[in-house]
């Protein structure tokens, strides 16, 4: 018999990959922050920083619960790096623009309400607990 056809042969490879990478796409494990509250009382923020909080909830809740970041508390150089991370992933829909306005937001909120209070928050998690976490899960 000839060998399968390798273009169906890929198809139907990437067919049967793709729930493993949208599950890993998708950072589909519960952190701790995830179980905090889903919003941030801006009342008192400035009109553009309302706006930001805005772009933030719209863009930063698509993979996770947006209560993951309002939850964690980093620093700001932290955030900057987190943000990229973030934008980089494969179809995070956030432009260098949307990451830098949100990266602004998220450093702004650092600094009102999480550095105020850190016991409040959960401190970033590494690689290696999220994926102690991830593994427990399954
Ligand atoms: C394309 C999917 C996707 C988008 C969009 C996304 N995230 Fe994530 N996020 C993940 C995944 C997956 C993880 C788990 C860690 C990892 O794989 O990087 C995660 C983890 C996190 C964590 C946990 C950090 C830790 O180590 O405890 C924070 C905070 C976070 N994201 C913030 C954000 C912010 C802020 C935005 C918007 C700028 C955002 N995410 C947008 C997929 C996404």
């Amino acid at each position: 018999m000839r060998s399968l056809n390798p273009l169906i042969a890929t198809v139907a490879a990437v067919l049967v990959g793709a729930p493993v990478w949208i599950a890993a796409q998708s950072g589909n494990v519960t952190l701790p922050q995830d179980k905090g509250p889903s919003t941030i009382n801006v009342s008192s923020y400035p009109p553009q920083q309302q706006k930001a909080y805005k772009l933030f909830v719209n863009k930063c809740s698509k993979c996770h619960t947006i209560a993951r970041p309002i939850n964690t508390t980093m620093t700001k150089t932290e955030w900057e790096m987190y943000v990229k991370r973030m934008m980089h992933k494969p179809n995070s829909g956030i432009s260098n623009n949307q990451g830098k306005e949100i990266f602004e937001f998220l450093a702004y909120d650092q600094q009102m309400r999480k550095d105020k209070n850190p016991s409040a928050f959960h401190k970033m998690l590494t690689d290696d607990e999220i994926a102690k976490l991830k593994a427990q899960q399954q």
